[in-house]
């Protein structure tokens, strides 16, 4: 009796632990039974717990998928903006790197340009300063020249030597103009201009280069006057106070002298 006691309650321990639908074939000792009702539950729980997993499956599959797709798609915006910022900032340095040789072009010519402008300054100013010394030392300005009227004696070749010297040269008489101030200014007392026929005689040269066409002659003049001793006259001063007032003289002879000096020259 104890005995049976005890595997009756063994039977409800054990079927409070155990899903009642098993309950039959677990129980020891007893055969199973084989209720057709019992088993098309079983099956047909069978079945529906398959169909739920599969429904689960590919839930979990397409969800899956789905995620994977949006992920890819994520990755590819994010490399294609990578892409774009690299290939924008690539062409943004090109264009820095243009502006930077424009830039260094511009400051080139802007130092070209203030070269352009700094270097005649400098000469201008040197010129300026040029003048100031040569009027301070007696020289006088007329119409884009400076003259400079000697008071001591010298014969021709030290008189063009002592222009040559203030980078001058004699006066030469290019116009009307200009012979009317010389004779002004030199009152009919000899004084030697640049002019002169040394090498071949009657072919007149100006010493600071200019083309002799014609002069300003005294009556009778140049005359090649042999001086009574076969000598010749290659050398040219004023000498009287008429417009027509050169003389061909001998170069040794020693007078005034007048030198002359272009403005706008560059100083030496
Ligand atoms: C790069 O950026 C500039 C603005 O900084 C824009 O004008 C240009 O169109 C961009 N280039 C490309 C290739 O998108
Ligand atoms: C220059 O020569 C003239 C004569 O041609 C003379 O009268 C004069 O005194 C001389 N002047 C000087 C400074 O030597
Ligand atoms: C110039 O005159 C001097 C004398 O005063 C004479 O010795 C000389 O030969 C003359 N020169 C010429 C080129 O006639």
């Amino acid at each position: 009796m104890g005995s049976l006691k005890m595997r009756a309650e063994d039977d409800i321990y054990e079927n409070m632990f155990k899903p009642a639908i098993l309950q039959t074939s677990l129980r020891k000792g007893n055969p199973p039974e084989s209720s057709p009702k019992r088993a098309r539950i079983l099956h047909a729980v069978l079945v529906a717990l398959s169909l739920l997993l599969l429904a689960a499956l590919v839930f979990v599959t397409v969800t899956y998928l789905q995620e994977r797709r949006e992920k890819r798609r994520v990755a590819e915006a994010v490399q294609g903006i990578r892409d774009f910022w690299k290939e924008n900032g690539t062409l943004n340095t090109l264009v820095l790197e243009q502006t930077g040789q424009q830039l260094v072009g511009e400051v080139q010519l802007l130092r070209g340009l203030w070269e352009e402008v700094v270097a005649p300054c400098a000469v201008m100013r040197d010129q300026h300063r040029d003048i100031l010394t040569r009027l301070s030392q007696g020289w006088r300005f007329r119409s884009g020249n400076l003259y400079y009227f000697s008071q001591e004696n010298n014969t021709w070749r030290e008189a063009e030597g002592f222009c040559t010297a203030q980078h001058a040269h004699l006066s030469s008489v290019l116009s009307q103009e200009e012979q009317e101030y010389l004779v002004k200014e030199t009152r009919g007392i000899h004084y030697w201009i640049g002019l002169a026929d040394l090498g071949v005689t009657g072919t007149w040269r100006w010493t600071d280069g200019s083309v002799y066409t014609n002069g300003f002659w005294s009556t009778g003049q140049p005359d090649n006057w042999h001086q009574n001793i076969g000598g010749a006259e290659e050398c040219v001063h004023l000498k009287s106070k008429s417009l027509h007032s050169w003389n061909d003289g001998n170069c040794t002879r020693r007078y005034r002298w007048v030198c002359k000096k272009a403005l706008g020259q560059a100083v030496p």
